[in-house]
């Protein structure tokens, strides 16, 4: 039933891989059906028959009509599948960039000129769509490049966690009953993430693919793609998801490691916690419908803690199902009052309740925490939105003190805070050591550097080799 499959988009990615140096735009569209290009000049995804298993056979990524000579084949990299809970999953999220976050790329908000800008939504809703579009392209095209999965195999790591917007998933009418309208959000990363998908593949990086922004927005955060209310559980967004999941697994399960089914829905929110339960199972259920079991499968506490999902999809009633757990130390007024130690301390509590969730639920994987100890990032808290750090946030609250040397360019850090990062980055790598692994919140961002994993290399608080410990016993 779901087995659609693009040669065309085969076409237009291999000419995206391409092994000849520039491409035109020309060339591109030229291999996109006039009726499957919308939104004037958005070059869609085709999606056409062809074959079946891209799961181990990555030759599927060439055309089945080589119709250029910049089209032939390269050499077929292949991977051994992972080994989740005997072999430890360490890796980075590529965070901004199949889904825009203000803090992460600053410069592209604020070439917009326009302050209201202030998440992708809003990005689609009020800029011009070429220039939109092409802004977004030249950004989908160089924020991450191979090079980085070069370095990102090179620092040690084995996998990438990727963000993905709903409103970048080619679902046609075929898929679904609910809408596919993406209005006013951009299209078009598609091709740019199966490319991605390619080079992690060829550079031995496992993929979790994470769906970070749904209809509705599952949180309100400017990272869903739209800040604001989340109203992912009303009317029919919660089904559309569903599906939206499948058509994901169907077109992409084989080229994926995990695909997780929501990242950060707010489950404290009453309409969203009542429905997250039956929503896992269903999009689970989804997957397995049309992936079969190899892929894994990838939930999220919902901000209600592990503890609330305990003896939840757990072997025999799913099967290769996941747990991922965020933690962050920054974003209220008691993590922000701890001392150094008690960061540490409050990375060593987590351990405990972690590894005592998995020992007898899910695998569980750290799959999102930083280097921060204060929200002091411009713009963490939104576009816009000042710091609780040195009170430019809400007027009346505690005030912890100047942001100065905390975040941004490290070259203004004092040694004994990169000293710290160092012992606060193994404290954090234990957690994620003691359960199935770990993914760092995030590989680069423009300007903050105590968030960026690629900094951390270079200054030293991140060891080149990530099981290197000057704090093996911090924990203990
Ligand atoms: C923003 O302003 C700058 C300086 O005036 C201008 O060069 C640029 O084109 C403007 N950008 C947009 C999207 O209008
Ligand atoms: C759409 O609805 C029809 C009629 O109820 C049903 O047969 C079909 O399976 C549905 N399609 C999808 C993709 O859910
Ligand atoms: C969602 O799908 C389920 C199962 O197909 C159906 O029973 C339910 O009415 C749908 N909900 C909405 C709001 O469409
Ligand atoms: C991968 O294979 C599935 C079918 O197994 C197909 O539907 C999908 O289009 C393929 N994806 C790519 C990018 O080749
Ligand atoms: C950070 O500061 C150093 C030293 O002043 C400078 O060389 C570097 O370009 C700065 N990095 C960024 C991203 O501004």
């Amino acid at each position: 039933m779901f087995s659609i499959i693009p040669a065309l988009s085969l076409a237009l990615l291999f000419l995206l891989l391409g092994t000849s140096g520039t491409i035109s735009y020309a060339q591109k569209c030229r291999l996109v059906p006039k009726q499957q290009v919308q939104l004037g000049t958005v070059p869609q995804v085709p999606l056409s028959g062809g074959q079946n298993d891209n799961a181990t056979s990555p030759a599927s990524l060439q055309p089945s009509h080589t119709s250029s000579p910049s089209a032939s084949p390269s050499p077929t990299p292949t991977l051994a599948s992972f080994n989740y809970g005997k072999d430890t999953v360490r890796g980075v999220n590529l965070g901004g960039w199949f889904v825009l976050e203000p803090w992460i790329t600053p410069s592209l908000f604020e070439s917009t000129n326009n302050s209201d800008i202030v998440d992708e939504y809003t990005w689609g809703q009020m800029l011009d769509s070429d220039y939109a579009l092409d802004v977004l392209q030249n950004h989908w095209d160089t924020w991450i490049t191979e090079d980085d999965f070069i370095a990102i195999n090179a620092a040690g790591l084995n996998h990438v966690r990727m963000q993905l917007g709903y409103w970048s998933v080619p679902i046609t009418s075929d898929y679904t009953n609910y809408s596919t309208s993406v209005s006013p959000y951009i299209p078009g990363a598609w091709p740019y993430l199966l490319r991605a998908l390619a080079w992690a593949k060829k550079h031995s990086i496992h993929v979790i693919l994470d769906l970070h922004g749904a209809p509705g927005s599952q949180n309100g955060y400017d990272n869903s793609g739209r800040r604001g209310s989340a109203n992912w559980a009303q009317g029919t967004n919660v089904n559309r998801t569903i599906d939206i999941i499948r058509f994901v697994a169907d077109q992409i399960g084989g080229m994926i490691d995990v695909l997780e089914l929501l990242n950060e829905p707010a489950g404290y929110q009453s309409d969203i916690g009542g429905v997250i339960a039956d929503y896992w199972q269903a999009a689970y259920e989804a997957v397995r419908e049309v992936a079969g079991t190899s892929l894994k499968v990838m939930i999220g506490d919902a901000f209600l803690g592990v503890d609330n999902w305990d003896g939840f999809m757990t072997y025999p009633d799913a099967q290769g199902v996941l747990m991922d757990y965020h933690q962050y130390q920054v974003f209220n007024y008691n993590q922000l009052a701890m001392s150094y130690d008690e960061h540490i301390a409050d990375s060593c509590q987590v351990l405990g309740t972690l590894q005592s969730y998995a020992k007898s639920n899910l695998y569980t994987i750290s799959g999102e925490w930083s280097n921060a100890i204060t929200d002091c990032t411009k713009w963490l808290n939104g576009r816009g939105v000042g710091a609780r750090w040195d009170g430019t946030w809400q007027p009346g609250q505690q005030v912890f003190g100047s942001c100065d040397g905390y975040t941004g360019n490290s070259s203004t850090w004092s040694d004994d805070y990169k000293t710290f990062l160092r012992k606060y980055w193994e404290s954090q790598v234990a957690i994620g050591e003691a359960v199935q692994g770990w993914v760092f919140w995030t590989w680069k961002a423009e300007n903050a550097d105590d968030w960026s994993y690629q900094k951390g290399l270079e200054g030293g608080w991140i060891p080149q080799d990530p099981t290197d410990r000057m704090y093996p016993d911090i924990c203990s």
